[in-house]
């Protein structure tokens, strides 16, 4: 499963000589987007090897010549001018999507624009700065994908450092997000067996991390940030907020607390300690929703439903339980042992102690499993949706069932931010 990848290079651009601890002191701002999750714990210094000083167009042209040092022919490093040409000056007709931190525009490249680049489609990141965090993530994107190859990994083709801008450009994910094709009306429903198999990619990227020759913790693993290609192979895409693991005896990394409402570990979001087990949590949230058809955080649904894990636990442990609130769209058309697995699965990722959360190796080694299971034509049409019962078909009695349970408290974020 180990793609085999080059020895890991350690940052030690000119531009970056200050030292995290100096520089991280500066940055007064969290991430500004749907991302954050509080400005409330201290900045510490764990990612050395990415500060920076400052955004000065010296400090522009100094990082565009330590990238291109360390990187080398890896990594293209694009001007402005080309990416607003292949973009039609970011037009909205190109626009594929929009997150907290910026655009992000189609275009095309053409032989001809770069010795070595192939013809192709790709996704032009137009970042939204705003100051030294966002550089920071860029940065922390580009030596993390400029770095790691692997086919659940959307390949990071160049960058741009213009000044004060920054922009990413990445091969095109032609079937957008996993979010799009989760919880967008216009799209097709998703069958179990592609479920299934971006569940196994996804797995298989958040492996290769965990397990690459120094630890990466993703830190912000969700339904928008696994992208699909045309087969419906599932990359990660977003290493803004990645990480390096623990070293030697550490058990752990003391960062900022930041990821996405309803997808970080509750320890993490308390704490402050990151291990690779957080991204296991947010796996498990993941393949609920994958299960549901649910967001992870729905503030649109009644209150007790709202949070995902909180209102699905009570459902996770028996089939016939769990058929109450398997997503709509699949019309029934699953494997029963396969969703039941799968639910098991979900449930020991989220376990509140993180030990007992399983390793990327062991859920993937599960979910393969999966794809065996024949059981698809016993479901098919025997648990047709009905009408009258609830939202995801969860009939009134299932609703009592969960009324009555003892749900674990919501991660204590400020529901004023999302
Ligand atoms: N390489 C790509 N190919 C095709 N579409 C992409 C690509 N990268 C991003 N997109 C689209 O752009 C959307 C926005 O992505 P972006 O990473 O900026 O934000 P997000 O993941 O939705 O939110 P957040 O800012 O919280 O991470 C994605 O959901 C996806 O639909
Ligand atoms: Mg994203």
């Amino acid at each position: 499963m180990r793609e085999s990848s080059k020895p890991w290079r350690p940052f030690t651009a000119n531009c970056c000589s200050v030292e995290g601890q100096t520089v991280f002191g500066n940055f007064s701002r969290c991430r500004p987007s749907k991302s954050e999750f509080s400005k409330d714990i201290a900045p510490l210094p764990s990612f050395r090897r990415l500060s920076f000083s400052d955004l000065s167009r010296s400090s522009s042209i100094r990082i565009n010549e330590d990238l291109a040092q360390s990187f080398g022919a890896d990594l293209y490093d694009f001007q402005l001018s080309e990416l607003r040409a292949i973009t039609q000056n970011f037009s909205s007709n190109f626009l594929l999507g929009e997150g907290g931190f910026g655009t992000v525009h189609k275009g095309y490249v053409d032989e001809n624009m770069r010795q070595g680049l192939k013809a192709q489609a790709v996704a032009v990141k137009l970042l939204d700065i705003e100051g030294l965090q966002g550089h920071r993530e860029w940065l922390a994107e580009v030596i993390f994908l400029g770095q790691l190859r692997h086919p659940n990994l959307v390949k990071l083709i160049g960058y741009c450092c213009e000044d004060e801008e920054r922009l990413l450009v990445y091969e095109f994910m032609p079937r957008g997000s996993l979010e799009n094709h989760l919880f967008k009306r216009m799209s097709m429903s998703l069958p179990w067996g592609t479920r299934l198999k971006i569940a196994t990619g996804a797995a298989k990227g958040l492996a290769f991390l965990h397990e690459a020759e120094k630890t990466v913790i993703y830190r912000d693993f969700k339904t928008s940030n696994v992208l699909l290609d045309s087969d419906f192979n599932a990359k990660l895409s977003d290493f803004g907020l990645a990480k390096m693991g623990p070293e030697g005896s550490d058990t752990h990394v003391t960062t900022r607390v930041m990821g996405t409402y309803g997808y970080a570990a509750p320890e993490y979001v308390s704490t402050g300690h990151l291990t690779t087990k957080s991204d296991v949590y947010s796996f498990g949230v993941v393949l609920l929703e994958l299960l549901t058809g649910r967001r992870a955080m729905d503030k649109s649904r009644p209150k007790s439903e709202q949070n995902l894990i909180d209102w699905s636990k009570p459902y996770l442990t028996s089939s016939r339980r769990l058929r109450c609130i398997m997503d709509p769209r699949l019309g029934g058309q699953y494997s029963v042992k396969g969703t039941k697995q799968m639910a098991l699965l979900a449930l020991q990722c989220i376990s509140l102690n993180p030990k007992d959360r399983p390793k990327m190796a062991a859920i993937i080694e599960t979910l393969e499993a999966l794809q065996n299971y024949k059981d698809m034509a016993v479901t098919r049409g025997q648990w047709p949706v009905s009408q009258k019962s609830g939202r995801n078909g969860v009939a009134p009695r299932g609703r009592a069932e969960s009324r009555g349970a003892v749900f674990r408290k919501s991660a204590p974020f400020n529901p004023k931010k999302t």
